[in-house]
């Protein structure tokens, strides 16, 4: 894939607007959209060509990324008039990096071929710092050939590219079963902190120690490091899109008589902490809310 390649970008949030951001400084140009008008600003401040049309982004495109937050949003923006469907010229090629559930992979991917497009099911791991820096790992399912074609753009976004099988849902299976993981983690990393510190435990010191033992794991890095020790609770990832992952593995769960004895557990619990005003902040601000908790208690 040469830099006269063209590519559309929908969806300018935090994973699209880094992605694109590193797309526009190998040389590429780009074709950015997404509802929000501040979004697209940022978006051209930094050389990319803002539309203020999805169809002006789609169809100059040879090559559509989309990273949209939900199912549904994803559903509209392709079906919906004037959407990606409606808009795309012949033999588009669109690598979805969105996290979706597998049969509206398979949905998306079906339509796309009845109309002559090409379509990647791609959802993406490694978080905003994995977007900015291009060490994100691609999770890819679809026909080899469109993987090996979209292969050097992916090279510049990612440092993990796998492509995962010929179904569109091949990458969403195990993207999803990395999500319902991060939602263990995440728990388990706020219930640590907060019980540490009500034993009187240092923070730092916990980390120090825990680093070097078989408590760590990389979402402790990342929740702490980035975010806790910061007191940065902007997403990031934020729990209503964890929440939403963790109800997508848990219907993959049902579909395959899996039982999720904890991760059923999860679901309302992020729930409680999503009401209690934490889910458009990043998944790390279930600490403070453990924190508030545990502060009741003790008054
Ligand atoms: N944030 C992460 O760490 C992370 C990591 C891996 C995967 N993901 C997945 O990537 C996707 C994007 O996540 P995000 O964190 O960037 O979300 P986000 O909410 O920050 O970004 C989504 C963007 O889509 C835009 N948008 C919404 N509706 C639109 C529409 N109809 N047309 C055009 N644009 C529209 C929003 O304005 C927003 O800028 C999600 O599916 C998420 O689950 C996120």
């Amino acid at each position: 894939m040469n830099n006269n390649a063209k590519i559309g970008f929908i969806g300018l949030g935090n994973m699209g607007f880094p992605m694109a951001e590193n797309l526009i400084k190998n040389n590429f140009t780009v074709y950015g959209y997404d509802i929000n008008e501040t979004a697209r600003q940022a978006f051209a401040e930094k050389g990319g060509e803002a539309c203020s049309k999805m169809s002006n982004a789609v169809e100059q495109a040879d090559v559509l990324f989309v990273s949209l937050p939900t199912p549904a949003v994803v559903k509209s923006v392709y079906f919906d008039k004037g959407g990606i469907i409606d808009s795309a010229p012949a033999n588009l090629l669109i690598v979805d990096t969105s996290t979706v559930a597998p049969e509206l992979n398979r949905e998306l991917g079906e339509a796309c071929q009845k109309q002559g497009l090409r379509y990647l099911g791609s959802p993406v791991s490694g978080g905003v710092i994995g977007s900015v820096n291009a060490t994100l790992t691609f999770m890819v399912g679809g026909p080899k050939e469109y993987f090996d074609e979209v292969y050097p753009l992916l090279d510049i976004l990612g440092g993990n590219l796998f492509h995962l099988g010929e179904s569109y849902d091949n990458g969403t299976v195990i993207k999803l079963i990395n999500n319902l993981m991060i939602g263990f983690y995440t728990e388990a990393v706020g219930e640590a902190l907060t019980l540490g510190e009500n034993m009187g435990l240092d923070r730092e010191k916990m980390y120090e120690i825990l680093n070097a033992s078989y408590g760590q794991s990389k979402i402790y890095d990342r929740n702490y490091k980035e975010y806790i020790k910061e007191n940065d609770m902007e997403p990031g990832f934020s729990t209503d899109l964890l929440l939403k992952d963790l109800k997508l593995a848990k219907e993959m769960a049902e579909e395959s008589g899996t039982e999720l004895p904890i991760g059923d557990k999860l679901i309302d619990w992020y729930e409680s902490v999503s009401k209690a005003g934490y889910g458009p902040k990043d998944m790390s601000t279930v600490y403070f809310h453990l924190k508030k908790l545990a502060k009741q208690v003790e008054l």
